[in-house]
């Protein structure tokens, strides 16, 4: 039973310590009452009135305001609580608690505690990707620190990828399944399923330094390959050249040429769900030279010979033996959207193709936002306008939706 226990909520200094309101809120709906501790910087992002409005109690922000003895001491703030959780755990709370230093209420607090402690990291990308972070995680969960998230998207920062600081709904499972010994929630409804997705553009070849390609920038594939992870399926995420970091929870396999992805693609077959949101290129050079092509004396242009690449999409959707039961496609069109996306959905044999609308004026490429037409035998759907990310948790659910309606159908 989750009514009756009492957390304590280290807030850390980072913009997510906004989400903090709701986890309180959501915490005090399920019976579970929360304490608040909050570092110095956590009050530049939210004030302690709000928080303790939330918490129904007073709010500790200040080691030595505890000397007191009618006020709690940094002790006693921890003997009083059955867990401890620690969000946002910004990368200065985490290198303190993994090296045992405790020069204020939260990090003595975290110090002195017997109890279980959750932390929820979240920071920028390249603070939690850096070496010392990841080190310090790994010290923090060999002590047996639990961790939720973070989660991969669109950061404050403006920068794409790993270190958001994982929902509300999320760290609250986590609590869930601490106090109930539950699994926690990596296995979701796509358990046991596994996914590949295709992503990025294709570089082909003309000569050893120069190359065919297109401005796709891999953020929709990256995170839909994210978001059918956290929902629990097995995801490979097969990508041309991009500069984004590995999902977490994903198998990447980085390729160049739209040959190494084919290759790549059936190396990960078989699969129960493929999702083709690759622009891979249609043509490559005939010939790629073996050294780089000079220009002639006298030469006006040149010529360069192209042939089809193969279609991945097509070859996937088309086979006889081992077809995933689930295949989507993208369609990029910048002109009659859901006429073309219709018929290449005939033409290329998948079961679903997600339409965008790629004309220049729509901002779709390279940019965050998408506005998606889900196209279907026998039907299509409009969604509104919303961020890579917003479209990539939609899609996955839909695909969850999808095998979960096929499997109560039995
Ligand atoms: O024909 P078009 O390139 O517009 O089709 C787009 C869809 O087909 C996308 O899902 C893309 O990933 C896939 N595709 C592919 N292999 C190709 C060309 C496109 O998988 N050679």
């Amino acid at each position: 039973m989750l009514a009756g226990k009492r957390v304590l909520l280290i807030i850390g200094g980072g913009i997510a310590a906004y989400k903090c309101l709701e986890l309180i809120r959501r915490l005090r709906e399920r019976g579970i009452s929360v304490r608040a501790v909050m570092t110095k910087a956590a009050a530049e992002f939210v004030t302690p009135l709000s928080v303790s409005s939330l918490t129904g109690d007073k709010v500790f922000t200040d080691l030595f305001s505890l000397t007191d003895e009618a006020e709690m001491g940094h002790i006693e703030l921890s003997r009083d609580a059955d867990l401890l959780v620690v969000a946002p755990a910004t990368a200065d709370l985490m290198a303190k608690m993994a090296h045992g230093l405790a020069n204020d209420l939260a990090s003595t607090v975290l110090m002195a505690t017997d109890k279980p402690v959750l932390i929820a990291p979240a920071m920028n990308l390249r603070m939690w990707l850096h070496a010392a972070t990841q080190r310090n995680l790994e010290t923090l969960k060999g002590d047996d620190i639990l961790v939720v998230g973070p989660t991969e998207g669109d950061m404050a920062c403006g920068e794409f990828g790993p270190g958001r600081m994982a929902e509300p709904a999320e760290i609250i499972a986590a609590i869930e399944a601490h106090f109930t010994g539950a699994k926690p929630a990596a296995r979701g409804p796509l358990s046991g399923l596994r996914a590949l997705v295709t992503a990025g553009p294709t570089h082909e070849p003309i000569d050893p330094v120069r190359y065919i390609a297109n401005r796709s920038s891999g953020k929709q594939g990256y995170a839909l390959a994210a978001a059918l992870a956290r929902l629990g399926a097995e995801t490979v995420l097969i990508s041309g050249p991009t500069v984004l970091p590995a999902p977490p929870g994903v198998t990447v396999t980085r390729v160049e040429t739209a040959r190494d992805m084919l290759a790549a693609t059936k190396a990960a077959l078989p699969s129960d769900i493929a999702v083709c949101a690759a622009a891979v290129a249609d043509w490559r050079v005939a010939e790629d030279a073996e050294q780089k092509i000079k220009k002639k004396p006298g030469e006006k242009g040149h010529k360069l010979a192209l042939v089809e690449n193969p279609d991945i999409l097509a070859t996937v959707s088309q086979l006889k033996k081992g077809r995933p039961q689930l295949v989507v496609g993208f369609a990029a069109e910048t002109e009659k959207v859901i006429e073309h996306a219709t018929a290449k959905r005939k033409r290329k044999g998948c079961d679903w193709i997600v339409a965008n609308d790629v004309s220049p004026a729509s901002g779709v490429m390279g940019g965050d936002l998408n506005t998606i037409h889900l196209i279907f035998d026998g039907g299509s759907e409009d969604w509104p306008i919303l961020p890579k990310q917003a479209v990539a948790e939609r899609l996955a659910q839909r695909i969850a939706d999808h095998f979960t309606d096929r499997t109560s159908d039995k």
